[in-house]
């Protein structure tokens, strides 16, 4: 007899499709029992989000020259955004490095930061970071990116700024220039 005719024999048996059917309700039961499932699927939920929104843009060296280094994605970009009167601000180091990321801030210090415009020393993030658009976030979604942000490689990377609206820059710059006629 072939093998697979075996086989075939084998799963025909009603006791072995009783079997196969506990042996596959317990292994749904250890999915649904385990946290870790949970934070893998809230971390992975983050990862796309932080995708489709296009945080990376901002907030990736390389990427306004059209070449992101995504062996660095998320650690600070080198092009500031110059909002007028106001300063240039560049998007910063989201990676968990502690002196130039977010390695000491909490989920809901983060959380706060990008849904709130606020950063755990009390200052208001400028428009450049469009925080305000990222309020209407659901609590869910907005820990999803945090928790998946501090699952990054740390990397260190201090980014320049910000800067005051007199103060001058030390790297590029995107700036509103006015129509030339
Ligand atoms: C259009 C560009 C842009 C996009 C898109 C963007 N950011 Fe930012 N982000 C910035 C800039 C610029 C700053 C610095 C603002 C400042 O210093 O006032 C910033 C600051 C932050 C900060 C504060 C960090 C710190 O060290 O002060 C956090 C957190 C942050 N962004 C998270 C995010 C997340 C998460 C996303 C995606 C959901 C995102 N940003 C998308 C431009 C952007």
């Amino acid at each position: 007899m072939l093998a697979h005719q075996i086989s075939r024999r084998i799963l025909q048996s009603s006791w072995t499709r009783a079997g196969a059917a506990w042996l596959f309700s317990m292994i749904g039961l250890a999915g649904s029992c385990c946290p870790v499932h949970a934070d893998e699927r809230q971390v992975q939920r983050g990862k796309y989000l932080v995708g489709i929104v296009g945080c990376g843009d901002c907030h990736t060296p390389g990427h306004f020259f059209g070449k992101p280094d995504l062996s660095r994605a998320l650690s600070g970009s080198e092009v500031g955004f110059e909002v007028p009167q106001l300063g240039v601000f560049y998007g910063s180091n989201l990676t968990p490095d502690k002196e130039t990321g977010l390695g000491n801030w909490s989920v809901a210090e983060i959380v706060a930061a990008f849904t709130r415009g606020i950063t755990p020393d009390n200052r208001e993030l400028s428009p450049a970071m469009p925080w305000r658009g990222f309020s209407a976030m659901t609590a869910a979604d907005a820990n999803s990116i945090a928790e998946y942000l501090k699952t990054l490689k740390p990397i260190k990377n201090a980014v320049p700024g910000p800067f005051g609206p007199t103060e001058k820059p030390t790297s590029f710059v995107m700036k509103i220039v006015p129509p030339s006629n």
